[in-house]
């Protein structure tokens, strides 16, 4: 299957909207805008930058990454209110292509909150998406909790935020609660049985409560979705969002039974992992998939050994893909013979087969103590001699 014939997939990131609302993620106005400058350069196709009326911040960072925006459509998030809404257009309306993305909590929980009937609530939507189409030729319109919406409703209410002029309308997981098979079931059915459905963009937004929310966006796309809501390593509220890196790749790198394409420059994946890491003050998992440290790390004799002849045998992707150097060949008290040699080879040192068996044993007697084997160390015990240790 060639890529014009793989299906586009928007992809809409929120780092510096829901991501930014994990407790103490706060970012800078600089450095919301640098990590704007990175999510347009790496093709992300919508950046949703903030929430306007939330603080005064908010607006500024908002509007200055909109007058800076270059490819991506600039988004600001608004509530289900006239204020909110004329807010986030004086907002974005600076972007060469604004988005402004107006919700409401539709299920039972979120409607007892302002204490609105359906009926009340549907007539809320109606105004509130028809005052945000009057502003804004690109609307997103958002059911929050519509994982947990009763289904007739939740019908009823897409079709009046359609009739009413959205132009996306997202199925936000809000309390990660979907599981894979729900998930694209409930937006294949959407699709189907909504009036007007099939004229507009279908997004899916999920949380990872149940560590779910890579396996319900794919399950979304499958379902018909075709733009997903997600962050840098995964950055939002409780358990965070949908991780950009994970979703991408797995459409990549799973083409052969998820084909589908994005815009996104994987290359950059890496550098902007580590910029949102510094900047929100979330440092990364060790063993998060992609971008964790040890994503391309290989330890185990085994593994290294198959590493090193032929990438493939442990590797699914190639390092280079992500945006990073080389596959980090760990040594420690796993590593093999075959490590080593290759490890001290690329330092500038090539054994005879007698003293590498002595450096190997001297070597696995410091791996352990220790539970990582430097360059450094290696060179020392490759320089001296056994007598000497
Ligand atoms: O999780 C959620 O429901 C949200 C909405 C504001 C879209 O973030
Ligand atoms: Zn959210």
């Amino acid at each position: 299957m060639t890529d014009s014939t793989k299906d586009r997939v928007y992809i809409f990131d929120t780092t510096l909207r829901d991501g930014e609302q994990s407790p103490g993620a706060t970012m800078t106005h600089a450095e919301k805008l640098e990590i704007a400058q990175l999510l347009d350069e790496m093709g992300v196709d919508i950046i949703e930058a903030g929430f306007p009326i939330a603080s005064e911040g908010d607006f500024r960072a908002v509007s200055e990454i909109a007058k800076r925006s270059q490819d991506a459509v600039i988004c600001g998030l608004a509530r289900a209110n006239l204020k909110d809404i004329d807010r986030c257009w004086e907002a974005v309306k600076h972007a060469r292509q604004p988005r402004i993305h107006t919700f409401i909590g539709t299920s039972p929980l979120h409607r007892a909150i302002p204490n609105l009937t359906q009926d009340e609530m549907a007539e809320r939507i109606h105004e509130t998406v028809t005052h945000a189409r009057n502003l804004c030729d690109n609307v997103q319109w958002s059911p929050m909790d519509a994982t947990r919406t009763e289904s007739d409703y939740l019908r009823r209410v897409v079709e009046i935020a359609i009739k009413a002029g959205a132009t996306t309308v997202n199925i936000p997981d809000t309390v990660g609660y979907t599981a894979p098979v729900e998930s694209a079931d409930l937006i294949r059915r959407l699709i189907a049985e909504v009036p007007g459905a099939d004229e507009i963009i279908f997004a899916t937004h999920c949380h990872n409560d149940l560590g779910m929310a890579t396996a319900n966006s794919l399950a979304a796309v499958e379902g018909g979705a075709r733009q997903i809501e997600c962050t840098i390593n995964g950055l939002g509220e409780r358990a965070g969002n949908t991780a950009l890196e994970e979703v991408v790749m797995a459409m990549k790198v799973r083409g052969d039974i998820m084909p589908y394409q994005t815009g996104i420059d994987t290359t950059k994946i890496m550098n902007i992992s580590r910029r949102v890491a510094t900047v929100s003050g979330f440092a990364v998992q060790f063993n998060k998939a992609i971008v964790g440290k040890n994503a391309f790390a290989h330890e185990s004799g085994i593994h290294q050994d198959g590493m090193l002849k032929n990438a493939e045998t442990f590797e699914i992707m190639r390092p280079a893909d992500v945006g990073l150097a080389e596959t980090n060949i760990v040594m420690g008290k796993h590593s093999g013979r075959a490590a080593l040699r290759s490890k001290l080879k690329d330092l500038g040192y090539e054994l005879a087969e007698n003293q590498l068996n002595d450096v190997f044993v001297r070597f696995k007697e410091l791996a352990d103590r220790k539970k990582e084997v430097y360059d450094e160390d290696l060179i020392a015990l490759a320089t001296t001699d056994a007598a000497e240790d």
